[in-house]
This record gives C-alpha cells, structure tokens and sequence, in this order.
C-alpha cells in the first residue's frame, strides 16, 4: 500500500494585492501525525486552512486533502456521509 501523506501543500502562494499572503507554502501532514500549525497574527494561517477547505482559491500551487486537490471541492464534502 502506497503511504501518502493526508494532506499536501506544495508551493501553496495567494496574494491579496501586492502583499504575498503564503509565498510558496509547502508542507504535508502523515496519517498519524499530530502537526502544529503555529505562527503569529497574519502569518497566513487562516488563507491556508480557507484554500485547504476550498473556501478560497490559492493564485498558484497546490494543496490536496486525502489525495483531492481542494479547487475541485463542492458544497457536497461538508455533508455527514451517514445522513
Ligand atoms: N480577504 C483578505 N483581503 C486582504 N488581505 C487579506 C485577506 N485575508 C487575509 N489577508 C491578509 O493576508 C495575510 C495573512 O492573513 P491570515 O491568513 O488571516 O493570517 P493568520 O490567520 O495567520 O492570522 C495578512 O497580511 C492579512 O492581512
Ligand atoms: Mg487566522
């Protein structure tokens, strides 16, 4: 069985007007692991987990969740699968 991380973000860049946001974010989370996701006050926290949700869309780069690149995420990923 293949062993790929649960969620990957490669060269994950968004900016909002000039001022880069996440500039070439890269990181990836391994089934298991517990990951801290850390840093001060507009360090791009939140843009992260907007893109990683597919609430926002990213300028360029990539973050995928359980092998799913996030663009492609519908409404449909937030219903409860045993409804
Ligand atoms: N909708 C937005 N419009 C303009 N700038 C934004 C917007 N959202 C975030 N930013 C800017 O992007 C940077 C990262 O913000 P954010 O992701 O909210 O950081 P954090 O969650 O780590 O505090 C900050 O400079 C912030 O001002
Ligand atoms: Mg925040």
């Amino acid at each position: 069985m293949t062993n790929n991380p649960i969620i990957e973000v490669k060269q994950l860049y968004k900016s909002f007007g000039n001022e880069p946001a996440l500039n070439n974010l890269d990181f990836s989370v391994e089934k298991g692991e517990t990951f801290g996701f850390l840093g001060p006050s507009g360090a791009g926290k939140t843009t992260t987990i907007k893109i990683l949700t597919g609430q926002l869309n990213q300028d360029s780069g990539s973050a995928t969740v359980l092998g799913s690149n996030s663009q492609h995420f519908k409404e449909n990923i937030y219903r409860c699968r045993n409804a």
